[in-house]
């Protein structure tokens, strides 16, 4: 546990890091819509979490919550100029994580999941994980602003239980 948490505070304590977070904030402030903020990173760290041990996944939990914390950053720039954020996310993610512990084996994979976490991966991997993980999280059966949501009817998360 404490290798986990060496792994992770790099993220969590980098400036640039808590910076984006504050600019998605307030980006975010009004938005009626899902937000991307802390909460949701960590939804989706602790969903994701659940999901691998339930399959078996062999990945370490502090991997599987680096690819949450860092899976939506992209949504900066996608405010900004216009870039899906799966792809604007990917250099944003690629700084953090070079300055951690995770091997580059792991930091590819953890980039892989940015990079496909609206689409999925093969079964088992870390970015369908992430993907599925993504989708629990929103509480589309619970949202007031569901009318004007642009998520198609199949895309929404209508169930309670994971
Ligand atoms: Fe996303
Ligand atoms: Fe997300």
């Amino acid at each position: 546990m404490i290798q986990a948490m060496e792994r992770i505070q790099p993220i969590v304590q980098h400036p640039r890091f808590q910076d984006w977070l504050r600019q998605m904030d307030a980006l975010e402030a009004e938005r009626i819509y899902c937000r991307h903020g802390l909460p949701h990173l960590l939804d989706v760290a602790r969903i994701a979490a659940l999901l691998a041990v339930e399959r078996g996944a062999s990945y370490p939990r502090d991997m599987i919550y680096a690819a949450a914390l860092l899976h939506d950053l992209g949504r900066l720039a996608q405010y900004t100029s216009g870039i899906p954020h799966a792809q604007a996310g990917v250099p944003m993610a690629q700084t953090l994580l070079h300055e951690t512990a995770f091997t580059a084996q792991e930091q590819e994979e953890i980039l892989r999941a940015v990079s496909c976490h609206r689409t999925g991966d093969t079964s088992d991997s870390l970015a369908q994980i992430i993907f599925e993980a993504d989708h629990a999280s929103r509480m589309c059966f619970a949202c007031d602003a569901a009318d004007t949501c642009y998520w198609p009817a199949q895309r929404r998360n209508q169930t309670v239980l994971l």
